[in-house]
C-alpha cells in the first residue's frame, strides 16, 4: 500500500518560526519534524511515499530527503499551490495512488506506537476507512469523535474543532482510505475557513458505517498546534533518544 505525507499549509500557529521555512523542516530535538511521520510509515512497511508541500519550500524537501533510499523508501514529491486544506492536498495524490487505497499522515504528527498491526488489518479488509484516536486535555483544538453510547465502540460523527467537544478524544492525523476517497474528495466544498476538510472525508466513511478506529497507547503530538506542543514533542524525543530510535 502507498503512503502520503502532507507537509503543506502555512504553519501560522508557529509565528516567526515559519516565516522563512516550512513547519515540517523545523527541528524536533535532533532531527527535522518530517523524519517522524516518515519513520512511522516505513516502520509499518510502507515504502512508496508521496510528500506534498507548498510551492515555497518544495526544493528544500528534495534537498533534505532525496530519493528516500537512505531509509529504504521511495519518495515522490508533490506541490500544493495554496493551502487549500488537508483534503485538497490529498487529492493531488490520486495518480500516485493509482486511485487505490492509501495511508495518509500529517507531517506535523509524531506517534510512538508501532501502527503495523492496524495497517495490516486495514490492508486485509481492502475497503473502508481507518482513523486513530488519542485522549487529550484540550480536544477543542482537533477533530473530535462523537460516540454513540460506550466511548470505545461506535462513532457516529467527527466534529472539527468544536467549541463544546462531545468527547475527550482527538482524531489524530493518520488515516487510511480505500479507493472511494478520490471521487469523494471531488465532491467537497470549502469549509468556513476556506479549506477542504479531512473531517468531511472521515464523516463520509462514518456515514457508510465503513470506518474502523483504533486507540493509540503511546505518545501522540501535533507539533504544529502551538509552541508548547512543539517543545513537548522535542522533550519526548530527547527522552526517547536515551533509548535509541530506529534510524530515520
Ligand atoms: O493533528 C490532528 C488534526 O489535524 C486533526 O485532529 C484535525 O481533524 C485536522 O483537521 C488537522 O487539524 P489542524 O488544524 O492541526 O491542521 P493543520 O492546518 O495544522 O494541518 C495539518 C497538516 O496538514 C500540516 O502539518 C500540513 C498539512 N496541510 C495542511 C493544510 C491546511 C497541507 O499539506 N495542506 C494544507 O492546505
Amino acid at each position: 500500500m502507498k503512503g502520503i505525507i502532507l507537509a503543506g499549509g502555512t504553519g501560522s500557529r508557529l509565528g516567526h518560526l515559519t516565516r522563512v521555512t516550512n513547519k515540517h523542516l523545523l527541528p524536533v530535538f535532533d532531527r527535522p519534524m518530517i523524519y517522524f511521520p516518515i519513520q512511522t510509515l516505513v516502520r509499518a512497511g510502507i515504502k512508496d511515499i508521496m510528500i506534498v508541500s507548498g510551492k515555497e519550500h518544495a526544493g528544500d524537501f528534495l534537498t533534505l530527503l532525496r530519493s528516500g533510499r537512505d531509509v529504504g523508501a521511495r519518495f515522490q514529491y508533490g506541490v500544493q499551490e495554496r493551502a487549500g486544506g488537508i483534503a485538497e492536498a490529498l487529492g493531488l495524490c490520486e495518480d500516485f495512488a493509482d486511485r487505490g487505497p492509501v495511508i495518509v499522515i500529517l507531517g506535523d504528527n509524531i506517534i510512538t506506537d508501532d501502527i503495523t498491526p492496524a495497517i495490516e488489518r486495514f490492508r486485509a479488509a481492502a475497503s473502508g476507512g481507518l482513523i486513530f484516536l488519542k485522549e487529550v486535555d484540550h480536544p477543542e483544538a482537533f477533530g473530535v469523535p462523537v460516540f454513540q453510547g460506550d466511548p470505545r465502540t461506535r462513532i457516529i460523527a467527527i466534529e472539527e474543532k468544536p467549541a463544546k467537544p462531545k468527547s475527550r478524544f482527538a482524531v489524530i492525523g493518520l488515516y487510511g482510505y480505500d479507493g472511494q476517497v478520490w471521487d469523494m474528495i471531488k465532491t467537497l466544498k470549502p469549509s468556513g475557513r476556506g479549506e477542504l476538510e479531512i473531517t468531511d472525508v472521515n464523516n463520509f466513511y462514518l456515514a457508510q458505517g465503513a470506518m474502523e478506529h483504533h486507540f493509540l497507547d503511546g505518545y501522540w503530538g501535533d507539533c504544529g498546534e502551538s509552541f508548547e506542543s512543539l517543545l513537548a514533542a522535542a522533550n519526548i524525543v530527547a527522552d526517547m533518544a536515551k533509548r535509541p530510535l530506529a534510524k530515520a
